[in-house]
């Protein structure tokens, strides 16, 4: 049975992966093969792709880029301001100028990369995780002040053609403490106009949480917003969070266990596929996960649909299945 993930899911979303400049030559074939999206993992971040004397590196992007384009791929837009991997040294002055060098830096990724840009992660994981606090305490915050996320999407939608989605992007997007916050946050930025078009679900999920019923209403509560929807970086971690055990191979029933999940989680997502446009996997292949080097470092990991040899596993075939 020889089945393409992208060419399976035509009627419902994209599928997206995020790559690096090892995976998409490595893994090129089962990219092209499998998916119709992929995202930067890294190098289009404002400090990442800026360097600290303001000129642009831009060979790692502009690699990934070419990659795309010439294989017709689409990019999601990853990502424009965030806490981390920022370019911090645009702080130095007044706001003015921080205003004034975030709309550079957005007229050049655009100029640069937007032919096959579909949308943007405008902002990145605003909102903070104790609950006793609303917004993460952050660089972007200080400078900006308090409603600074609205300031930012209505830099950006100035500058970012219309059709070129503009989304705010979050993990732990399902906790019912946080996901409240999320949606004080959109609907304060969307008070006078629509500046926020999309919610990023990040789905960093794993074996032990959180409940299907959780992501559902997750998803419920933001299509109900009026806002399109992306999945944006799931993988499916054998470990809860920052648990300390380290597991040599994969055992069988647990990669049992996350093909039930997987499973039970694309169906959800077709269920949704009405406001549901791309489903991003945050990596190709277990060959390469983030998951290997945090939030434990150096504790192996299996989050994704095809094994360290590019085969399809056991998750694969039940996301397949309908
Ligand atoms: C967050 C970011 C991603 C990436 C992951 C870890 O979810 O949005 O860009 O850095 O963390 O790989």
């Amino acid at each position: 049975m020889d089945i393409s993930l992208k060419d399976k899911y035509k009627d419902y979303f994209d599928i997206g992966a995020a790559i690096n400049n090892m995976t998409a030559v490595d893994d090129a074939e089962l990219i092209l093969k499998h998916f119709n999206s992929v995202t930067c993992e890294n190098q289009m971040k404002y400090g990442v792709i800026r360097k600290s004397d303001g000129v642009y590196a831009t060979d790692d992007a502009d690699q990934l880029y070419r990659f795309a384009k010439e294989n017709g791929l689409k990019m999601r837009g990853h990502n424009l301001v965030w806490h981390n991997q920022t370019a911090l040294n645009i702080f130095d002055e007044d706001e003015q100028h921080v205003i004034d060098e975030l709309s550079g830096h957005i007229k050049y990724m655009n100029d640069r990369y937007g032919d096959i840009i579909s949308c943007w992660d405008v902002v990145n994981e605003a909102i903070e995780d104790k609950t006793s606090e609303y917004l993460r305490s952050t660089v972007w915050l200080d400078k900006l002040g308090p409603d600074y996320v609205k300031k930012v999407f209505k830099v950006a939608s100035k500058i970012i053609p219309k059709g070129t989605g503009l989304f705010y992007n979050d993990y732990n997007e399902y906790i019912p403490e946080k996901k409240d916050k999320i949606v004080k946050l959109i609907k304060s930025v969307n008070s006078d106009e629509k500046l926020i078009e999309g919610m990023g679900m990040q789905c960093h999920v794993n074996l032990y949480y959180p409940t299907i019923d959780l992501m559902k209403e997750a998803i419920e509560t933001y299509a109900g917003l009026g806002l399109r929807i992306h999945i944006t970086e799931m993988d499916l971690s054998f470990y809860n969070y920052d648990d300390n055990s380290k597991l040599d191979s994969p055992p069988v029933d647990l990669l049992k266990k996350q093909a039930d999940i997987y499973g039970e989680y694309f169906a959800l997502f077709r269920e949704y596929s009405e406001y549901i446009d791309n489903v991003t996997l945050w990596g190709v292949s277990d060959s390469y996960t983030w998951l290997q080097y945090f939030p434990v470092f150096d504790r192996k990991n299996w989050p994704l649909l095809f094994d360290k040899e590019g085969n399809p596993k056991e998750a694969f075939y039940k996301i397949t299945d309908f």
